[in-house]
């Protein structure tokens, strides 16, 4: 396979990328978000507009490939920490080029810029995945019944 040129870029309010994002995010994360299409559209809007976190979205040659968020809040059960890598999610026919690990570390690079020493993220089953990148576990946790790892990187 020829080498893939990705890039990652900040996806802005409004743009045709937000439904793309939201499209994956509703049919990747369903248990998580248990939002429509329609309705996690609205939410990335919102999460865009309040300019407290970061949507990346990422381009494989140019066609869109993967998302992940920089968010100041996850989901429950609320550990008191900030920020979180939350929503990482790379398309099927783009996965194994390294479009993943390059949103995780956009998503370090951002936390680093904005003065945080660490990221956290919650995740069920890519835990393998996040450990390669140098993120280790910091709790096992029970997320209603399903086993979940709370995951800490320096940056
Ligand atoms: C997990 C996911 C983001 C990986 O994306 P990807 O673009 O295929 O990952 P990369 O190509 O950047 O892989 C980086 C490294 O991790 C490895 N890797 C990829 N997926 C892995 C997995 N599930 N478990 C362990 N290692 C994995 C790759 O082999 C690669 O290793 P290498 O650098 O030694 O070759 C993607 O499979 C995905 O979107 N899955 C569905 C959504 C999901 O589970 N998101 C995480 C929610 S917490």
């Amino acid at each position: 396979m020829a080498a893939s040129e990705i890039l990652i870029r900040p996806v802005t309010a409004h743009s045709p990328e937000i439904m793309v994002c939201a499209r994956w995010r509703a049919g990747a994360f369903p248990d998580v978000l248990g939002a429509s299409v329609d309705d996690e559209c609205r939410r990335l809007n919102d999460f865009i507009a309040r300019d407290d976190g970061l949507a990346l979205i990422a381009l494989c040659n140019g066609e869109p490939a993967g998302t992940c968020l920089l968010a100041p809040k996850e989901i429950e059960p609320c550990h008191d920490l900030t920020p979180w890598l939350a929503g990482l999610y790379v398309a099927p026919e783009f996965r194994k080029r390294g479009v993943g690990a390059a949103l995780v570390h956009a998503i370090e690079d951002a936390a680093r810029q904005r003065g945080h020493r660490s990221v956290y993220l919650y995740t069920d089953d890519a835990e393998p995945f996040y450990a390669r990148l140098g993120w280790t576990v910091q709790e096992r946790l029970d997320w209603h019944g399903f086993p979940m790892a709370l995951m800490v990187r320096g940056v």
